[in-house]
């Protein structure tokens, strides 16, 4: 029998690395940037049936929209469009989000419950796309969508969505600490750097390529397929490796995450930065009994209840099945 509802785990991103390249012509920045897909998850469920075509979102999460504008509704009607033998037999899609990843954050929380649908939808209408398609409906969404499909460790050029698989590595954690009051417009982000770093920007392919082979051929990348082998002898080299272009704009204007992020670095070796477009800062941790260490200590030197802290592995999956069962 088929079945017509599943339930997906759909893991937050930190980016390890990202790099602004410079400019696109579609008007977004071309990037470097390395992925790495983290143990704090969302459950996404997908139920489809046959009715009247119709598309729900049921997320309790105060700053989740359950309209047209939320990302995972947005997947359902793409699917819908490419795929209308699959919405003919089953056209009303549900879709419910149980939240843990904060909103607004830098993690690609809207992003990941967006490639589940996109999975999920895949899977009950028995369509058989493989990977690289589903990671091509994705870049339709957004710019890390196509990455929370695969998810793992990878190392991201274009807006974000020509994906290069890296190694795995495990045994890694990361502390995160977002303040719940605070949230950053990521347009705003990308604006502010143009305003400020236009002049720094590689003009021609040429030099965007060459930037591009300096990043894959670069000590992170190194350092990173050495921890893929379990040979962690450099370690506390990746605190100097990790790189955020985005803080250059966002920590000026936001004391909060630039204190936050200095709280950071003195209780981890390994290095403390902003995800993506933040506010969302986290530290490595070498182990989880280490992570768990450096969330007290945190918490110590910064009793806000406004901040919230979480600890959770490098996990070497993107969106799967909520039994385990890797997609
Ligand atoms: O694709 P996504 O929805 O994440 O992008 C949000 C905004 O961030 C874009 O509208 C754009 O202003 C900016 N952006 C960019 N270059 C990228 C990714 C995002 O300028 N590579």
């Amino acid at each position: 029998m088929t079945a017509n509802s599943l339930s997906l785990w759909t893991p937050a991103k930190v980016n390890l690395y990202l790099e602004i390249v410079g400019d696109r012509p579609d008007g977004f920045h071309e990037l470097s940037t390395i992925f790495q897909s983290i143990g704090l998850m969302d459950r996404v469920t997908v139920a489809v049936k046959s009715g009247p075509a119709a598309i729900s979102v049921d997320c309790a999460h105060p700053l989740v929209p359950n309209d047209h504008t939320n990302l995972a509704y947005r997947a359902a009607e793409l699917m819908a469009q490419a795929f209308p033998e699959g919405a003919d037999r089953q056209s009303t899609i549900q879709i419910a989000i149980a939240k843990n990843i904060p909103v607004a954050a830098g993690l690609a929380g809207g992003s990941s419950n967006a490639a589940a649908v996109l999975v999920g939808l895949n899977m009950l209408w028995e369509l058989g796309l493989t990977r690289q398609e589903l990671q091509d409906l994705a870049a339709k969404l957004g710019s890390d969508t196509a990455f929370c499909i695969g998810g793992g460790t990878a190392l991201a050029t274009g807006r974000g969505e020509v994906l290069d698989s890296l190694p795995c590595i495990s045994d890694l954690w990361v502390v995160l600490g977002k303040y719940d009051n605070l949230s950053i417009s990521t347009p705003w982000a990308y604006k502010r750097y143009r305003e400020v770093f236009e002049k720094e920007y590689a003009r021609d392919q040429d030099t965007q390529t060459s930037r591009h082979d300096q990043v894959r051929s670069g000590a992170m990348v190194r350092l990173l397929s050495k921890l893929a082998k379990g040979d962690r002898h450099n370690l506390e080299k990746i605190r100097a490796l990790l790189r955020n272009d985005l803080e250059r704009v966002v920590l000026p204007d936001y004391d909060q995450i630039q204190k936050l992020r200095e709280c950071f670095l003195g209780q981890t070796p390994l290095g403390a930065m902003m995800s993506g477009s933040g506010p969302t800062v986290f530290g490595i941790a070498a182990n989880g009994a280490n992570a768990k260490l450096i969330k007290s200590a945190v918490r110590q030197y910064m009793p806000d209840p406004e901040l919230s802290l979480w600890t959770a592995p490098f996990i070497a999956q993107g969106v799967h099945l909520a039994s385990d069962i890797s997609v």
